[in-house]
Parts: C-alpha cells; structure tokens; sequence
C-alpha cells in the first residue's frame, strides 16, 4: 500500500529519478515516470546487484511482512523479512554511502502509555513487533546521520491494484451491504491516510532529515470510533456497528492497546500537516465533499 502511493507521489517530481522493486515480475503500477525491478529483499545478492546497477543516493524500505497474525505462526519468515533484511539493507548503505529510510510501526510499543513520542521506550507484545524492532535497530546500523526511521499507525487509502483491503474500504463495503460488523473499543490510535504518510516521508528525504520520525494522522481515537467516523462520513447506518474487545476474536498475536503518536516533532522539523480524519476518509472513498454528511450544512 505504502510502495505504490510513494511511487505515484514521488514518480512525479522532477528530482527524483525512482526505481521501484517488488516480487512480481512485472510492475503493479502503471504509467508515470518510475523504472521497476522484481527484488525478493531477503536475496542478499539480487540486493547487492541492485546496489551496483542502480547506485541509489536514497532507499525507503516499505517492504515487510506486516500481517501480524502470520508473523506468529510463520516467526521464520517474518523475521527473515523484517529484521534479517533490513540488516543487509543497512550493510549495503552504509557500504555504498547511501540514506536509508526504513519504515517502522507503532507496534514497537506495548500500548500502556500511547500516544507516544520518538524517544519513548519500545516495548513490543508481538513477534511481529519484536521483529520490527530489530529491524530498527539494524536500520541505525548504517551509520550516523544516514538513516532515518519512520514509525507510522493504522494506514488506509483507496485499494490499489494487488493491494489487500485496509479498514476504510472494508467498513464502507460492510455497511453498504447492509451487514453488522463488531470493531474494537479497547485499541486506542492515530489512523493514517497513505497520501499523507508519503508526503511526510517525502519531507523526510527532501530535508536529509536522520533520526526518529513519527509520522501518522492528528486524531486519536478507538478503532470502534473511527468505523463511526467513516459510516458518518460515507452517510451509512452506523447502527450496524457493534463493539467488541480482545476477549471477542481468538487472533494468535497480541495487539497493544493504545499506541498513537504525537508528531509535533515532524511537524516542526518538516513542516508536515496530515489531513483531518475526516477529509481523509472522505478522499480515500471518492466522496464529493457536498455528499459528506460532515460538512456544515447549507
Ligand atoms: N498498514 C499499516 O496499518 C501499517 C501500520 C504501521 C506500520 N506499517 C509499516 O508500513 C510499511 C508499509 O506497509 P504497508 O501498509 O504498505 O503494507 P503492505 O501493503 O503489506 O506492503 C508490504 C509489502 O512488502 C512486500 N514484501 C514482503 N516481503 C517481501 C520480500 N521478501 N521482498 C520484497 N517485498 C516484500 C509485500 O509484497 P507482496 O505484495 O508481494 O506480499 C508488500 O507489497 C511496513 O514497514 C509496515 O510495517 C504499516
């Protein structure tokens, strides 16, 4: 979801000359001004071939294993992908002098005390987590002042091709055909539109900013709030949202309660500016600002 929004964005701009990779031999994307390579990023040498060919100044990472239910049961593979690679990721890095931005999550924390700034203490309660976690730690590997982490929360946007559903489209589609959904009351975050977060670490790598980066949506709000938010906003019967808590769902993982972050530290130091949850959701489901049921009335 991440990687096709940064190459729609930043296949724009002039300044960039992208190549994007992915497993797929062929591109999910198409037009725009983007080269595309197949890279499975666990294959240390089609890695370092990439080094060699295409002499990158920057590498954002948004490749990982990010179904957190799977990471439990294929630990493996999970770790192969989010800390074993980033490793090889930061050797490279650092070896060909080049910045790496690695893209991390805000279940790198335990959900006690969110929402949380950059320097408060890590703390994962899933394997997913824990390996996101090393992954940030390799990802500091590649030397001072040349990496960048970004942590993000809950991302949504329009589906795009190949991409599996995020909770807007499926809450929207849900109440659309009229079926109840249950959504959680007891996990607590700051919901982030893709559109947004590409523009944040855009800003990221515009300003060669290192360091730590929360980079997410302003509001903080249960996940059972924001299916209210967006059946407001789709004009669709919110009664058919019910609640429900961890005791509800039999999911392997462990997910943390209230995460969230504070991002004045990207908002003063990149000046970035997330849409409101609401003009988010609006934009994402194509709905013409008039249509939205919160808009002031006439
Ligand atoms: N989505 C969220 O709510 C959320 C929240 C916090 C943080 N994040 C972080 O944001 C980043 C981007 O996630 P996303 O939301 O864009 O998730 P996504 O849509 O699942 O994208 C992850 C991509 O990584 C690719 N990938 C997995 N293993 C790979 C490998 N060995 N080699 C190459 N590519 C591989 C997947 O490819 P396939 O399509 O071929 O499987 C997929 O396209 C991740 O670091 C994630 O941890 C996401």
């Amino acid at each position: 979801m991440l990687g096709q929004e940064l190459v729609q964005q930043m296949g724009r701009m002039p300044e960039y000359d992208v190549l994007a990779t992915g497993r797929d031999s062929e591109p999910r994307f198409t037009g725009g001004s983007c080269g595309y390579t197949r890279l499975d990023i666990t294959d240390e040498e089609a890695l370092s071939r990439i080094f060699d060919d295409f002499e990158p100044n920057v590498v954002i990472n948004c490749a990982a294993m990010t179904q957190v239910d799977d990471c439990e049961s294929d630990r493996e593979m999970c770790w192969k992908v989010n800390a074993e690679a980033v490793e090889s990721l930061a050797d490279l890095c650092k070896m060909h002098g080049t910045r790496l931005v690695h893209i991390s999550t805000d279940f790198v924390f335990d959900g006690e005390e969110g929402p949380y700034r950059e320097d408060a203490r890590p703390n994962p309660v899933s394997y997913y987590g824990r390996s996101k976690l090393a992954g940030e730690n390799h990802a500091r590997a590649a030397g001072t002042d040349t990496w960048a982490i970004v942590r993000t929360v809950l991302v949504f946007g329009a589906p795009v091709q190949g991409a599996r559903s995020n909770f807007v489209t499926w809450v929207r589609d849900k109440l659309a055909a009229g079926e109840p959904i249950r959504v959680v009351t007891d996990q607590w975050r700051t919901p982030t539109w893709v559109s947004d977060l590409a523009d944040g670490i855009e800003r990221i790598v515009r300003y060669r900013k290192s360091g730590v980066f929360h980079v997410s949506g302003r509001e903080f709000l249960s996940v059972n709030q924001f299916a209210h938010c967006v059946a407001e906003v789709a004009g669709l019967d919110a009664a058919l949202i019910g609640e429900a808590d961890r005791t509800t769902f039999s999911q392997p993982a462990q997910r943390p309660e209230k995460t969230g972050f504070i991002i004045l530290k990207a908002e003063t130091e990149v000046g970035f500016k997330p849409h409101t949850l609401a003009e988010a959701i609006r934009q994402t489901l194509g709905i013409e600002p008039s249509r939205s049921s919160s808009s002031p009335p006439r």
